[in-house]
């Protein structure tokens, strides 16, 4: 609901956190396990649009939206009317039992952003995590293979079969014993930190070749592999986007060998890059595409999108009680309609136009080292040194703090890097907030080097 204290940018009034906010503060670390790694104290209490509210009364401009999964702003007017007029008609209904409307709605509405709009099966979770599982049986199911090829700097998830495929930072994986066999990881091509010197659109060319010609000729043959699984964007390792030719070529060697291209938009997808899916950037047909995160506006529903040549397996070969819960798909039939009609556009305008203003920060600023991204998937990698290219995470922990303190939320990613991304619906006024907060948070972090 508009309240006529809402605002559109940051309004910080208290000392963070704020004495409500404190107290929520001391009430979690009292109940919640210490897994949780909540890296600035924000509590949220309220959210609308862009903004979210914290106890204490102040607002600040979302640019982390819940882990990219807040893609039409907090609590959207059509996304909230979506799922009470659900709510007040059917909460639940095992979609593993029984049938529902809902279900092949929202799949022929995804299927329908896939390169060639029929010949694909959709099958529905609740989590990122639960798409990845899905894929991996279903990519093993398919094959008859088990073997699968992940990339480092990878986050597919944290439960145990994507942990396995996961390869951002060992604490994630760190004490939890034997992961899944016939795993193996690759780099992935980070053209900033490409030790041949390549560039943004031709790093990788080598990964290619120690794909084809070590791993398959030394660990396990191509007829062995069941998938490779990529981010055409790495989410969690830094923002960091896959050359075209490099996304194209993992395509050429799947079709070649029989094995299942898994492509995981769960952070990058929907409509955030300003196309349905990063990997459309490359114009590849991925054999599986993982959604979740932006798909409902919050609501936890999850999907993979198969080709049905390759979704053919029996029933009761996976399930799910909750998946395609009718509430969910509401909300998400409501985003998917918002991000099409003008959301994705607005996702390029507005990245475009950030864009325009923050490429030139490593020339303005010293620990800047690479501005990367697409759309509204931005990536701000902080160094120590540009030439040593020496990495910043201190640096970087310090910019996170002092925009928090000036009202704006982001998030770490990588070991040194911000990405910044905020809703689909944010205007050039907002992203004029956001980058005047990160250059003054910047300026002031570099001040104490
Ligand atoms: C690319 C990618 N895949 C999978 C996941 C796992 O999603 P979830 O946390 O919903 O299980 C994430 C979460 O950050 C992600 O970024």
């Amino acid at each position: 609901m508009i309240t006529a204290s809402d605002t559109k940018l940051p309004r910080i009034s208290t000392a963070l956190p704020g004495p409500k906010s404190q107290l929520v503060i001391d009430y979690d670390k009292k109940y919640m396990s210490p897994s949780y790694m909540r890296d600035y104290p924000f509590v949220a209490e309220r959210g609308y649009g862009a903004i979210v509210e914290d106890p204490d009364g102040n607002a600040f401009l979302d640019f982390a939206a819940g882990i990219a999964v807040c893609s039409t702003g907090h609590c959207h007017p059509k996304v909230v009317e979506a799922i009470q007029k659900q709510a007040a008609e059917l909460i639940h209904i095992a979609g593993n039992d029984f049938y529902h409307r809902h279900m092949p709605q929202l799949a022929e509405r995804l299927v329908k952003t896939m390169p060639t709009p029929q010949g694909y099966r959709v099958f529905f979770g609740n989590s990122g995590t639960e798409a990845v599982e899905g894929a991996i049986k279903l990519a093993r199911y398919a094959t008859k293979r088990d073997k699968l090829i992940a990339f480092y700097g990878c986050f597919h998830g944290r439960t145990l079969g994507s942990l396995s495929l996961t390869a951002s930072k060992s604490t994630q994986r760190k004490g939890f014993g034997t992961l899944l066999g016939g795993v193996e990881h690759i780099p992935y091509p980070y053209a900033y930190r490409c030790a041949l010197g390549h560039t943004k659109e031709t790093c990788g060319g080598e990964i290619i070749e120690l794909l084809e010609q070590q791993l398959f000729k030394r660990l396990f043959a191509p007829e062995e592999v069941a998938a490779i699984i990529v981010e055409p964007i790495q989410g969690e390792g830094g923002f960091i986007p896959a050359p075209a030719f490099f996304l194209q070529e993992l395509q050429r060697i799947s079709n070649r060998h029989g094995i299942v291209l898994i492509v995981d938009e769960v952070q990058a997808g929907m409509g955030r890059t300003g196309k349905w899916w990063a990997y459309d950037h490359a114009g590849i047909t991925p054999d599986i595409v993982l959604t979740a995160k932006g798909i409902a506006s919050g609501m936890p529903i999850s999907a993979f999108i198969a080709k049905e040549s390759i979704m053919q397996w029996k029933p009761g070969a996976h399930g799910s009680t909750y998946g395609g819960n009718p509430v969910c798909i509401a909300a998400a039939l409501a985003t998917m309609e918002l991000i099409e009609g003008g959301l994705m556009a607005n996702a390029k305008k507005v990245g475009d136009y950030i864009f325009s203003k923050i490429n030139e920060w490593p020339q303005r600023f010293k620990t800047v080292g690479e501005v990367r991204g697409k759309g509204l998937m931005i990536g701000v990698e902080f160094v120590r040194d540009q030439k040593t290219k020496e990495k910043a995470a201190d640096l970087r922990d310090r910019v996170v703090d002092n925009a928090f303190h000036r009202g704006l939320l982001t998030l770490g990613s990588g070991e040194n890097s911000i990405r910044l991304s905020p809703p689909l619906i944010i205007d050039e006024e907002q992203a004029e907030g956001a980058i005047r907060i990160m250059e003054e948070s910047i300026r002031e972090a570099e001040k104490s080097l």
